[in-house]
């Protein structure tokens, strides 16, 4: 284990971590007056985005002291007129501004603003009201106009801010609006000038009736019975222990905490143990992106296509968890804080999550020959918060383990989105319940992993299993080998999944040697599950070119943090990663930063509805190579009283443990 040439992480001071820190409500406070001060921001502004502009990442391994610099959107709502600003509260000063054209970069993230205006605007539009008319739906109380990023542009929307509305009927307060969509009408609203330009009347097909209040007891029914409590107790509390820059340590895991407006939680210098050294293995990681492309072409919902990093800032929408009894056990909650669109600083209190969880087993052997039966009990780590963004609600769960597997899983739950479905069938949609439809689609993420294994140096080795030609070698045909394949260049480092090759990433660092001699690594592990499914010449695919490779590999470039670029919002397409990589720049061996894409494809299950049970999507990473041997080796055997030392190998005990209530 004991490995002198690994350097640790260097300058990792109390300095690197206060450069890194996450945003507080003063900097959000001491920024908006500036931008006030400056005109920047009047009245009618709104402020859609903002957080920290990082250091250039050299500059802060270098320990260099660098001022805490912040980035801001802002949207004039009365004109439309865009800004992307840099502030810097130690300076006192705009660092740097830039007004947006918006039918070339796009606009900036949908500000709450938008959501409510439409309501109005369309409530009152002639050519809606005789659709809903035409459909029987006069009471104009009960209908909710559901506003929807517009995705591209059609002729005559260049340059216009633009949501499309869908109406559903929520019949009272208390009603589930999203059992009885009111399908076939669609609103295109300017929500700058608050005109309805079009509105598209397109199928009558009848609004479904059934009720899903899911949360109504009475419309439930009765609670399963049987089930007794299951309580996780600690009671020497938690095993791990966080700084005042939210530096997390754990179990010879060190990572700092931050939190995005736009990409949620964000991690910095994750380094692991080995005998008394920290060893680096992620610079920063994030969830950079995720989009919802909707596969139903009709004329009411072709556009349907949801970036909720890029368009509407996830982080933004953590719920509060002490709102809902989401964890068990020994929790420690921390609150995030982002700017309210009026640029003043929101706590959002117990945001984030953080608690260790039993894993089941670590490692075990009963040895025939030696006698020895030993065993070791798994836990992990966990930190996560739970975002809302319309109908879906999104966990998103990072998970660090006592063997150095890290792992990220997303729980996608909440209610799907739902349509009409015709008595005759419809291919781009499952039906639910009677006549309630759900149209296919998929949850795309990227997650921007800029590595650092060992330190910056590093390069990627595509893996994978191949079969031995017969020959001399393989003379029964049985041989089997795996495959080093480096990815040299932006261009021959887009790949896809193979999971019939068991295809897999090796991040190694050409500098740092295992005590076998060879270079250490990491390895990343896809689910290998579909990629973007729509046709490469269609509008969601120029918008989300990353979600067609699961992985991509870059040169570092400190401005290069969003896939799909910096405005998504009605953006033509083309950002990102597609206009990055022209430059093929080289990656083997330099500062490189990975972005996998992982997802879901969902065709949603009669059992989806009213609220879907969670279903998973994620990926793994692995020391490979890292550590001279298994890292786990020194997890003592029993922790806690539920098996004794004494009982460890006796059955009898083990298994009724002096429970006095076992066998009830
Ligand atoms: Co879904």
């Amino acid at each position: 284990m004991v490995n002198s040439q690994h350097k640790g992480t260097g300058p990792r001071t109390a300095l690197v971590a206060k450069t890194l820190a996450t945003v507080t409500a003063e900097e959000i406070d001491g920024s908006l007056a500036i931008l006030r001060r400056e005109g920047l921001v009047v009245a009618d502004t709104h402020v859609s985005y903002f957080g920290l502009l990082e250091p250039d990442k050299r500059a802060v391994l270098a320990g260099v002291s660098g001022d805490r610099c912040f980035r801001a959107f802002i949207i004039d709502m009365t004109t439309g007129l865009s800004h992307d600003v840099v502030v810097s509260p130690s300076d006192d000063r705009v660092v740097s501004q830039h007004q947006l054209d918006p039918v070339t970069e796009g606009g900036v993230p949908v500000v709450l603003r938008e959501f409510s205006y439409v309501e109005e605007v369309v409530h009152a539009d002639e050519r809606w009201l005789a659709a809903m008319a035409r459909r029987g739906l006069t009471d104009i109380s009960t209908l909710r106009v559901n506003p929807l990023s517009a995705g591209v542009l059609a002729e005559g929307e260049h340059g216009r801010r633009i949501q499309r509305c869908f109406t559903f009927v929520q019949n009272t307060p208390e009603d589930l609006g999203w059992a009885h969509p009111v399908d076939g009408v669609t609103v295109m609203v300017d929500v700058v000038t608050g005109e309805v330009l079009d509105v598209i009347d397109y199928v009558d097909l009848p609004v479904p009736l059934e009720d899903g209040n899911f949360h109504l007891a009475e419309w439930r029914g009765p609670d399963r019975e049987g089930l007794k409590p299951i309580e996780i107790t600690q009671p020497e509390g938690p095993s791990f222990t966080i700084d005042e820059n939210r530096v997390l340590s754990w179990a010879g895991w060190q990572l700092q905490l931050g939190f995005d407006q736009r990409e949620g939680l964000v991690f910095h210098n994750i380094s692991i143990n080995d005998d008394g050294t920290q060893r680096p293995v992620v610079y920063r990681a994030s969830i950079a992106e995720m989009m919802v492309p909707y596969g139903d072409p009709s004329p009411q919902r072709w556009f349907q296509n949801f970036f909720d990093c890029g368009e509407y800032l996830l982080g933004g929408f953590a719920n509060s968890l002490e709102l809902g009894c989401d964890c068990v056990g020994d929790i420690t909650y921390l609150d995030a804080v982002v700017a309210n669109n009026d640029g003043s600083a929101r706590t959002i209190p117990q945001a984030i999550c953080i608690h260790e969880e039993d894993a089941g087993i670590l490692w075990k052997h009963t040895d025939n020959w030696n006698g020895s039966s030993d065993s070791r009990r798994n836990r992990r780590l966990v930190v996560s918060f739970f975002v809302t963004v319309g109908n879906y609600d999104y966990g998103f769960y990072w998970y660090f383990g006592l063997d150095g597997t890290l792992e990220f899983e997303v729980k996608a739950t909440g209610v799907v989105f739902t349509s009409a479905y015709p008595a005759a069938g419809y291919p781009f949609a499952s039906e639910l319940a009677p006549g309630l439809g759900a149209p296919y689609h998929q949850h795309l993420f990227s997650a921007r992993l800029d590595m650092m294994v060992d330190g910056v140096d590093n390069y990627v080795d595509e893996l994978e299993a191949a079969v031995v030609p017969r020959g001399e070698s393989n003379p029964t045909g049985s041989g089997f080998t795996q495959l080093a394949t480096r990815l040299t260049t932006e261009s021959n480092a887009q790949r896809i999944a193979d999971n019939l090759k068991n295809r897999v990433w090796f991040i190694g660092n050409p500098n740092s040697q295992n005590r076998l001699g060879n270079d250490v690594g990491w390895v990343l592990y896809p689910e290998g599950k579909p990629l973007l499914i729509a046709d490469s010449e269609s509008d969601i695919h120029k918008r989300a070119t990353f979600a067609t490779k699961h992985l991509w590999v870059t040169a570092y470039e400190p401005s290069e943090l969003y896939p799909a670029g910096d405005f998504v919002n009605l953006h033509p397409g083309g950002a990102g990663l597609p206009a990055w990589t022209a430059a093929n720049r080289p990656v083997d061996g330099t500062d490189i930063v990975l972005w996998h894409t992982f997802g879901l494809t969902h065709f949603p299950r009669v059992e989806d509805w009213p609220v879907m049970p969670v279903d998973t999507t994620g990926f793994v990473l692995k020391p490979h190579g890292f550590f001279g041997r298994n890292p786990a080796l020194d997890i003592p055997e029993t922790i806690g009283d539920h098996c004794g030392p004494d009982g460890a190998h006796d059955h009898t005990t083990h298994a009724h443990g002096g429970h006095e209530h076992h066998g009830h």
